[in-house]
């Protein structure tokens, strides 16, 4: 390859996934709260967004697999060495640390819609309405019988099971958003030491060659 020829690296598929799940993701953050149809249709979209990038990990072009980018902590500690020397070694698809981060990015938008999948089927609505779950059954497994199934008051108006899974999306939620603040600055950090704007190349899908 002829130094500095452009290369396709990101197709159109993984650029349309990922700025639909940024609009989504700010919208299902931010509608969170009121618990607005917004905020449920935000949620169903990111899932959406989720599956098809699962099956593009799998059957997708070449630097969309997870096969191209799932590094061991040995390709990480030396790309990070070479990041603080200043001198980055280059990868064209994701490096090893934005590898690393894009699985974390994705397993935590995972956990984080399907807790919010359960703390709407805890209030009788969505796919999960009236399905008893797993995680709660195993963790109330020794209690008492339960009335109510295993969304039983709790003396003070509220039910446990509502209450488990309100809480666990809200912090999950809140770990993706922290994820994603590290995502950002990756980003900032290693375009500036690649010194190619690597926003953009999310944009047109190019990135610089070798
Ligand atoms: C990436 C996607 C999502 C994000 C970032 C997100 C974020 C949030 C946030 C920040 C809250 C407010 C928590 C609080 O302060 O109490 C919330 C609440 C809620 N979310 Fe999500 N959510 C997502 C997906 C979903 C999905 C897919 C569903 C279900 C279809 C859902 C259902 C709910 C429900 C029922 C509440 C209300 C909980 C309460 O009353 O406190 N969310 N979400
Ligand atoms: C405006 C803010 C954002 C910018 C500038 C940005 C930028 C980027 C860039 C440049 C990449 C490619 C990384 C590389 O070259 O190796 C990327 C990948 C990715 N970003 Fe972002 N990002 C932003 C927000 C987000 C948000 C909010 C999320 C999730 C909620 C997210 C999730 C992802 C994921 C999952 C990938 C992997 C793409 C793939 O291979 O399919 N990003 N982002």
């Amino acid at each position: 390859m002829v130094a500095g020829e452009k290369i396709k690296v990101w197709d159109i598929a993984v650029r349309l996934f990922h700025w639909s799940l940024v609009v989504l993701f700010t919208v299902g953050y931010l509608s969170g709260e009121d618990e607005s149809m917004l905020h449920i249709y935000s949620g169903y979209g990111v899932i959406a967004l989720l599956v098809f990038r699962i099956l593009w990990g799998f059957v997708g072009t070449k630097y969309a697999r997870f096969s191209d980018f799932a590094y061991g902590p040995k390709a990480a500690i030396e790309y990070a060495k070479s990041m603080l020397s200043g001198n980055p070694i280059h990868y064209i698809g994701h490096n090893p640390l934005g590898g690393w981060m894009v699985f974390a990015l994705l397993l935590s938008l995972a956990a984080t819609t399907w807790s919010g999948l359960e703390a709407y089927g805890a209030e009788g609505h969505g796919p999960l309405a009236g399905k008893e779950s797993t995680l709660i059954k195993s963790a109330y497994a020794h209690g008492d019988e339960r009335e109510n199934g295993n969304n039983k008051e709790n003396g003070n108006g509220e039910h446990e099971e509502d209450e488990f899974w309100k809480e666990t999306h809200e912090a999950l939620s809140n770990l993706t958003l922290l994820l994603v603040f590290l995502h950002i600055a990756g980003v900032a950090v290693a375009s500036f030491l690649h010194r190619e704007n690597l926003a953009r190349s999310m944009v047109t899908g190019y990135k610089k060659g070798e």
